[in-house]
């Protein structure tokens, strides 16, 4: 049943080529060539019903299995109803001559209902304003040079404009509010200001991105695209750190701090391979850049790859591709992201990664048996996952491990006498304390 669900945005293109034959061959001039034509209508008409039926079941379908609001959905469930009655209504007359005067009223009224359904729907999956702005596409952190950028324009605006500007921008100021130029933010909204310079806490336009996804302050609204982690960061830093609309990142200080937050680099701990490797295929690499992954060299000359996948949505793509980046891929961060159990297959593959962060996503023990198969790796980033200390043991094959980071699992401080046992040349990161749950973490293991 789910799966007809999904099929949805599949099947509604058979009833709209289908009844837009039936507009066109029913406005035909009533003459030769097109005479014939008309004959053909009523048995198309049929069938572009029978299409719009199976839309309208597998729409209900798919209503019913995923989260869509209903206050969302309503317009273009009521449309993609009536359209289906209409058509029915049509199908049926277009045989009785005594309709005849009125089949192309009810051909006009169901070309208008097509184009509501499918307009509304279209709304539905690709966002508000999809037709005519290119929104909500994930800020490509891979393209800013963090050296020259500056602050706002380069990374804190893209940012807005892709998450923001669609209902907070020139067309519509929702809340009252604007966040497409430095007045209007600081201007505020309906509530007052949404942005105090140095004071995240206080900031209405970040706190609303940190409460949890069913909160209705939200923001974005649920059904939207959402900020990734990195970006929260990055505005946050931005914050913190003055708000400042007019500086360079190195003129406010944060250019460490931000390749922190971006890069795959900063937070290496391993070393760099020695010796080369043949080069990746720039097709991959390009193929991952466009899911949203940052992939650079791990050092200048050097073929082997570090690669963060921050911004992608797409994991399974992207742990395909991965896969086929083997030879090269050495750093892997795959942190903070709905990775689990079930991706660790394609990362057994990955032998020569000698640097794997998994911190904050949903794998478990099951997870760590697989991971035995890579023998060089040094440094494992397991932090705030569900991972157990009997799970931890698996790896103890693993020769090269020199850091493992174990914060907020299920490990217990008990357990570490035991591990370092098992561990006797690895540095076992547990912390003396328990790393609280962010709000945010919670929001992005959905
Ligand atoms: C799909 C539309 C939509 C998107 C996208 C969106 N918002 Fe909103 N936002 C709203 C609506 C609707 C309200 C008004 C809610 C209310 O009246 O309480 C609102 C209100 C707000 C407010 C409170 C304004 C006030 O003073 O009352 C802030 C702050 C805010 N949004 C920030 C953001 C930020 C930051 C983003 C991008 C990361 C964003 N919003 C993206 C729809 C959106």
């Amino acid at each position: 049943m789910e799966f007809i669900g999904r099929l949805h945005p599949l099947l509604v293109h058979l009833p709209i080529g289908i009844l837009l034959l039936v507009v066109l061959f029913e406005w035909l001039p009533f003459r030769k060539p097109y005479k014939s034509l008309r004959r053909s209508i009523r048995i198309i008409l049929w069938l572009g019903f029978f299409a719009a039926l199976t839309s309208m079941v597998s729409g209900l379908l798919l209503k019913e299995n995923s989260d869509y609001e209903w206050q969302s959905v309503k317009l273009h469930q009521f449309a993609g109803i009536a359209l289906t009655l209409i058509t029915g209504v049509y199908a049926w007359a277009r045989g009785q001559k005594q309709f005849k005067r009125i089949y192309k009223f009810l051909s006009v009224l169901m070309l208008v209902l097509i184009i509501a359904t499918g307009h509304l729907g279209g709304t539905l999956t690709h966002g508000e304003g999809f037709l005519f702005e290119d929104n909500s596409e994930d800020v490509d952190l891979a393209q800013v040079n963090l050296q020259q950028a500056h602050f706002y324009n380069d990374l804190v605006k893209p940012i807005l404009d892709s998450k923001c500007y669609a209902c907070h921008g020139s067309g519509k100021q929702k809340g009252k509010l604007r966040l497409d130029a430095p007045e209007h933010i600081l201007k505020g909204g309906k509530g007052g200001v949404v942005l105090v310079a140095g004071k995240v806490d206080e900031s209405e336009m970040i706190n609303r991105t940190l409460l949890p996804l069913d909160d209705d302050d939200h923001m974005p609204p649920k059904e939207k695209a959402q900020l990734t982690p990195t970006e929260i960061e990055i505005l946050k830093l931005w914050i913190s750190s003055g708000a400042d609309f007019n500086k360079s990142v190195i003129e406010s200080n944060q250019l460490t701090a931000l390749q922190k937050i971006i890069s795959t680099k900063a937070t290496s701990m391993a070393e760099v391979p020695e010796g080369n490797t043949d080069a990746a295929d720039q097709k991959i690499i390009q193929s991952l850049s466009r899911l949203g992954a940052v992939v650079l060299p791990v050092a200048d000359g050097s073929n082997y790859l570090s690669v963060n996948l921050v911004n992608v949505t797409a994991i399974d793509s992207s742990f395909d591709l991965l896969v086929k980046l083997k030879q090269q891929l050495v750093w892997l961060k795959a942190g903070d992201l709905p990775v689990d159990d079930s991706h660790l297959n394609q990362v057994a593959q990955l032998t020569q990664l000698t640097k794997l962060s998994l911190e904050r996503t949903a794998i478990t023990d099951v997870a760590l048996t697989t991971l035995n198969s890579l023998k060089q790796l040094q440094y494992l980033n397991l932090n705030q996952t569900k991972v157990t200390a009997t799970g931890i043991k698996f790896l103890r094959e693993l020769k090269d491990l020199h850091s493992l980071y174990i914060y907020g699992t299920e490990v217990k401080a008990t357990d570490l006498a035991d591990l370092q046992q098992v561990f006797p040349n690895t540095k076992v990161e547990i912390g003396n304390y328990v790393v609280p749950t962010l709000e945010t973490d919670t929001t992005i293991l959905k």
